[in-house]
């Protein structure tokens, strides 16, 4: 059961009002068939793992590390959201400035979207479980870039995120330790954090076309991590070139940046929480009791078990 199901009138909201953004049934049947190739790099997570960043860093490898055109266009443009509803009217009125600046959301139906001028690669990001992913993709018909958080941050950046997010209900009120046993169970938009997680990376493991990343690693040293991630999409920098990507990338320069930081967008309510709010590695410990940490790395540890997969908390 979906968390937003359990909200006043949430179906009528999602059938008629906000159909597109919680993925309408047939949305996610039309996914299926998307025809994408080479030209193409997704980029994958769950919701709150540094989507946005990773984003702002391929796209700027697209432009060749060229971060002067990278300003000029805002990146839900430059990288839309795959699952996004695009048929419903009200997205089309929503949207218009980007029909201006040459997206046509209609035509996206068919092709994933747009190569955009001066890019060497088409960009799209998507919060869909590895196994709604289109049959293309599937079949490693095109590149994948998966963004993964340590699950203690990114459950508290998600925690503010439903304070804010308004197709999430704006829940501005929401408290902490309402919100946890809902992120352990996985009773929330995109469901658990361990089945996204782990399904990509299996995924990852058996195709070489998919690289995963970590935010800690990219909080550690971003400087090697776009390295690895240009290698990854075959775009050659320039030692100038990379340090303009890694200046144009770090938080305080993506916070104050409206063509990256979402302010734009009639989605998020960010007078009650910024979208780039804070940045960290290990605020979960703000919000965390000894028990919650405690049942948490119980629940951890038994999930993760096995997988080969481990995350930095600090
Ligand atoms: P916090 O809420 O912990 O601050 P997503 O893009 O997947 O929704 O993830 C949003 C989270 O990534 C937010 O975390 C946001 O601040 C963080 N983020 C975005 N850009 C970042 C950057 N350049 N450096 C570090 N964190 C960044």
């Amino acid at each position: 059961e979906q968390y937003f199901f359990r909200l006043p009138y949430a179906h009528i909201i999602a059938d008629y009002v906000w159909p597109g953004v919680i993925m309408s049934p047939k949305r996610v049947i039309d996914i299926r068939d998307l025809e994408f190739g080479p030209q193409d790099v997704v980029i994958a997570s769950y919701p709150k793992s540094g989507t946005t960043w990773i984003s702002e860093l391929a796209s700027a490898l697209a432009y060749n590390g060229n971060t002067e055109e990278v300003k000029h266009v805002r990146q839900d443009v430059r990288v839309p959201w795959l699952e996004l509803e695009n048929d419903y009217w009200w997205v089309r009125v929503f949207h218009w400035w980007s029909r201006l600046t040459g997206t046509d959301l209609k035509e996206k139906k068919k092709e994933p979207n747009q190569l955009l001028a001066g890019t060497r690669f088409r960009l799209c990001f998507t919060h869909l479980p590895v196994e709604l992913l289109p049959k293309s993709v599937l079949e490693g018909k095109c590149k994948v870039l998966y963004v993964s958080r340590n699950p203690k941050d990114n459950a508290v950046s998600f925690f503010h995120f439903h304070r804010m997010a308004r197709f999430l209900g704006l829940q501005k009120n929401l408290d902490w330790n309402e919100f946890f046993p809902l992120y352990l169970s996985g009773s929330l938009y995109c469901g658990s954090w361990f089945e996204h997680v782990l399904g990509y990376w299996q995924f990852a493991q058996n195709n070489k076309n998919v690289m995963f990343c970590k935010y800690e690693d990219m909080k550690e040293n971003l400087e090697t991590e776009i390295s690895k991630i240009a290698n990854f999409v075959e775009i050659e920098l320039s030692d100038e070139q990379r340090q303009r990507v890694v200046k144009h990338c770090t938080f305080e320069t993506m916070k104050d940046n409206k063509m990256a930081n979402r302010d734009a967008i009639w989605l998020f309510n960010q007078k009650i929480s910024k979208f780039m709010r804070k940045g960290q590695v290990g605020d979960w410990k703000n919000y965390f009791t000894l028990a919650q940490s405690a049942a948490f790395d119980e629940i951890y540890a038994e999930k993760m078990a096995g997988s080969g997969l481990d995350f930095k908390f600090e």
